[in-house]
């Protein structure tokens, strides 16, 4: 139980293509790193549609916005997975849809606890109107002369057993699954269930069936009052929807409708 090891892994895992190949490392710098580093080498590139890096640690863990990602040894579910999707650029994001709506089945088929999504990557529980972060999906992409999405490392970091004392501050307030369900979780299991799902979500994408609509059922941001800060300047205004891309459309008061491409979003109470 809880063993992300390789031999552990590899006999529970009933996906076709995601997770082979599988690695486990048991102290890492940051996993995203790792398989850009990997992917970069055109050599190996095409086998690694689908391999998985897993960790118990990292000591340099990223998150949006060149925010630093932390989490105590074997307290969290920290992972990246490499796809080469050959997507048009402007699709990109739905890697983070996806990957966010796998996260949230696989949670909920194991806990009591009900997941919700904020635009644009974060997961998390809506507590009494406020939004508390579990984890996030930070997808790094390298497109190529065609404008297209060569390859992209999706790395998901989600906090799994961490005891209230042992959450990182953050500016947004944040949670465990142990602290919100009260129960410990077999990350194993949460690993096994998300590549799971997350094969099938890619595998509906790629077909070329949008992630947009079950996305945007999860997304708290939506009828919202929210405000939208991109480097100095911050927009506010009502979240009222997302694109076919999953780009944010923002109505300021002016009734003008906004397309928000990045950013960081905070929820009015
Ligand atoms: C965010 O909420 O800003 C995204 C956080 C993503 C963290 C994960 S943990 C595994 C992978 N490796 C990293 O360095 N970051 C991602």
């Amino acid at each position: 139980m809880d063993d992300l090891t390789k031999t552990a892994v590899l006999p529970q895992l009933k996906t076709k293509w995601i997770g082979r190949p599988y690695a486990y490392i048991e102290t890492i710098t940051s996993t995203n790193d790792l398989l850009k580093q990997r992917a970069a080498k055109a050599s190996d590139a095409e086998q690694l549609h689908g391999a998985v890096v897993v960790t118990d640690y990292q000591s340099q863990g990223r998150g949006r916005l060149g925010r630093r990602w932390q989490a105590l040894p074997g307290t969290a579910l920290l992972l990246s997975l490499l796809l080469r999707p050959d997507w048009p650029a402007a699709q990109s994001l739905w890697l983070t849809m996806i990957a966010g709506l796998a996260a949230a089945e696989a949670i909920e088929a194991l806990t009591v606890v009900p997941i919700s999504l904020k635009w644009p990557n974060d997961v998390g529980i809506d507590i009494d109107g406020i939004w508390h972060k579990v984890g996030g999906v930070l997808v790094e992409g390298s497109v190529g002369a065609n404008g297209r999405l060569q390859s992209a490392v999706v790395g998901m970091g989600l906090n799994v057993n961490m005891t209230a004392a042992q959450l990182p501050a953050g500016i947004t307030p944040v949670t465990s699954l142990l602290v919100a369900g009260g129960e410990m979780v077999d990350r194993q299991a949460l690993l096994l269930a998300f590549l799971a799902r997350m094969e099938h979500w890619y595998e509906t994408a790629v077909v070329g069936k949008s992630p947009v609509a079950a996305w945007q059922k999860r997304l708290i941001t939506i009828g919202r009052e929210v405000q939208v800060s991109q480097g100095d300047e911050v927009l506010g205004g009502t979240a009222v929807g997302v694109d076919q891309w999953g780009q944010l459309r923002l109505q300021t008061a002016d009734s003008t409708i906004h397309t928000i491409t990045a950013g960081d979003v905070t929820l009015r109470a």
